[in-house]
């Protein structure tokens, strides 16, 4: 059958490790989707950049909005970062275009997350971001379909791999911030401004993210409570563990007196307690659900492989489904159209 097409856009550590993903494991995916997903084209900002993976045989465009546009690509898949400006032009051209849409991109699926389900609704046209949230953790999906059964009462976990990396590798070694988040970059686990990690901001988008799927809630990425990590020093690690604690930047979402509380800070946590020995880029989400009881998803949280796994999963959903009842749409708990600002419960 035809092959599901796919147009990328941005060429750093996620676009790269999708078309490395792509290639290596064609003949399962193929398998697995009942046809090849196949690379018709590709942007990114530097055309002749080195990337360590040969792009000569896709189709280039320099105004990356125009992957929209191309009557080759089924699916736009966006990387490239950033909660505006091309990503979201790119985006929004492609959901208006009737093209599916698969992100990596938590920034902007905290900020204009249901303008992009409403748009994707509204054409009918598959949105997925797996990969926004917790790298190649299958969290979005393990929330909308795994607990979908339950009322959840709290969702919360390690959700930024750069943060994590740093706190364990400084409780390790007592090695110094400033090495320690160069040494994340180098490993492609930050951000492209490392502020978002550090001030805690790219784990509340997340966060966000997760409450809406988890709560049925309209995404509210104002509504976090956001404290980052860069106040934490060497002697506050030293101090915790001889406590009895590590450090570990923690994002929770809740509801206490009917009211949905989302927080990102840095919280003390026990040696015993299963997120405590998660380390480096490691991320682990607890959702507890009213019937399910606790639940631990845990996973590489940030890297080429990981996230590039994630990705790939969405688009194999979609060439599997594509035309299927339901599969329109975006991965929320319920259509945008029905996403309502929560509402507190009676006093
Ligand atoms: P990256 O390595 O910085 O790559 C970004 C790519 O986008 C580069 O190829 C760059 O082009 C291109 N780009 C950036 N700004 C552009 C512009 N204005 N016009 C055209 N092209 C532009 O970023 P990444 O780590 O792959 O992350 C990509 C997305 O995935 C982000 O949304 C990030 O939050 C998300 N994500 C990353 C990870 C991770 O572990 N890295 C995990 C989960 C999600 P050039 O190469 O030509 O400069
Ligand atoms: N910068 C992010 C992190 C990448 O460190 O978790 C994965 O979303």
């Amino acid at each position: 059958s035809k092959p599901l097409t796919i147009a990328i856009a941005g060429l750093g550590t996620v676009g790269v490790g999708v078309i490395r993903l792509l290639e290596t494991n064609r003949d399962l995916i193929a398998a697995r989707a009942g046809r090849a997903i196949t690379v018709t084209a590709v942007s990114a900002r530097d055309r002749s950049k080195d990337r360590g993976v040969d792009i000569a045989p896709f189709a280039w465009e320099d105004d990356m909005t125009a992957l929209a546009g191309r009557g080759d690509v089924d699916v736009v898949v966006e990387l490239v970062g950033g909660a505006d400006g091309p990503a979201l032009a790119l985006s929004r051209a492609a959901l208006d275009a009737g093209k599916g849409l698969v992100t990596a991109n938590k920034a902007m699926v905290a900020h204009h997350g249901l303008a992009l389900a409403e748009a994707a609704e509204t054409a009918r046209a598959p949105l997925k971001f797996e990969a926004a949230v917790a790298g190649g953790i299958p969290v979005v999906k393990g929330l909308r379909e795994g607990t979908s059964a339950n009322a959840l009462t709290r969702v919360y976990g390690i959700l930024n791999g750069t943060c994590n990396y740093i706190l364990s590798q400084m409780e390790a070694s007592g090695a110094d911030f400033d090495e320690v988040l160069a040494e994340a970059q180098a490993l492609g686990y930050a951000e492209a401004d490392p502020t978002f990690d550090i001030e805690g901001i790219d784990a509340a988008h997340k966060l966000a993210i997760l409450a809406a799927i988890g709560f049925g809630a309209r995404i509210d990425f104002d509504a976090v409570d956001i404290v980052g990590i860069t106040g934490v020093r060497a002697a506050d690690i030293a101090q915790a563990d001889t406590l009895g604690f590590v450090i570990r930047l923690i994002a929770e979402a809740d509801i206490a007196d009917g009211h949905l509380l989302q927080r990102v800070r840095p919280c003390l946590v026990a040696k015993g307690h299963p997120l405590a020995p998660v380390d480096g880029p490691t991320n682990a989400v607890v959702a507890e659900g009213n019937f399910s009881g606790r639940l631990l998803f845990q996973g590489a949280g940030a890297g080429d492989g990981p996230t590039a796994s994630a990705v790939v999963a969405d688009l194999i959903d979609i060439a599997r489904a594509q035309g299927g009842p339901g599969e329109f749409g975006a991965p929320f708990a319920m259509p945008a159209a029905q996403l309502q600002p929560f509402t507190p419960a009676d006093p």
